[in-house]
């Protein structure tokens, strides 16, 4: 599912050229996941950006279901992380104004979704229910805990039905018992929703229990 060749990056900035990857080498199957790992500034983020279609390479091959997103056009970009990606952060990055099932509803909005918009409300009532959050899809994220947060973060990664799904420090902000929650919800999506997953963490706790460990 994920295949990436001979990827080196750089940062242009202020005239400066920072190397951050070099040379790197990593593949994934379809429905399997992995952990990257490595210390702080070792260009985990970096990595999953380019995996998101974020951020273009400097040099090098990334390919997702077959298809070369190093060498997409921004719109390209757009259009196949909206159709074919999930993306769960250290920091949920929900909207606080709107509510729960609201959240859920937001990447609709970006245009080009084909189904009804019935169809996209039952399955966000289907996913919250999933996640166990269904008493809580009128509130706002002020009003949830922070493992709730991360679990209509990871129902709102779902929405568009990725094939695969991408999370930086998912447990980053949460303490050891709601992290670990957070990692088995992980690991049941890729399970049950058949998803390749990419896991970026520092906790080798998590490492260990989602596997196919790639240190940076
Ligand atoms: N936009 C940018 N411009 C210039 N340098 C950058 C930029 N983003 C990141 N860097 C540099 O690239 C290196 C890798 O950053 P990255 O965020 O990928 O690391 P990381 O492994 O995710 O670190 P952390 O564990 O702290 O999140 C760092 O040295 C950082 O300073
Ligand atoms: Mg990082």
């Amino acid at each position: 599912m994920i295949s990436v060749s001979h990827l080196s990056h750089q940062y242009e900035t202020q005239g400066e050229s920072v190397e951050v990857l070099k040379d790197l080498n990593f593949s994934l199957s379809e429905g399997a996941a992995a952990t990257v790992t490595g210390p702080s500034g070792s260009g985990k983020t970096t990595f999953l950006n380019i995996l998101g279609a974020m951020l273009s390479p400097t040099q090098g091959e990334v390919k997702i279901g077959g298809k070369d997103i190093s060498s997409f056009s921004e719109e390209e970009a757009t259009h196949f992380r909206n159709r074919h990606l999930g993306f769960v952060f250290q920091q949920h990055h929900l909207l606080p104004q709107l509510t729960v099932m609201e959240n859920l509803l937001v990447p609709r909005l970006a245009g080009g979704w084909e189904e009804s918009e019935k169809s996209t409300r039952e399955r966000a009532h289907e996913l919250l229910d999933y996640v166990n959050l269904s008493h809580r899809m009128d509130h706002q994220p002020s009003e949830l805990s922070g493992g709730e947060k991360q679990r209509t973060a990871v129902a709102r990664a779902l929405m568009n039905q990725p094939k695969v799904l991408l999370a930086d420090e998912p447990t980053g902000a949460l303490d050891e018992e709601t992290g670990a929650k957070v990692t088995e919800l992980l690991l049941k999506v890729q399970r049950e929703h058949a998803v390749t997953l990419v896991v970026v963490t520092h906790d080798m706790k998590l490492a260990e229990k989602v596997g196919g460990i790639f240190q940076m």
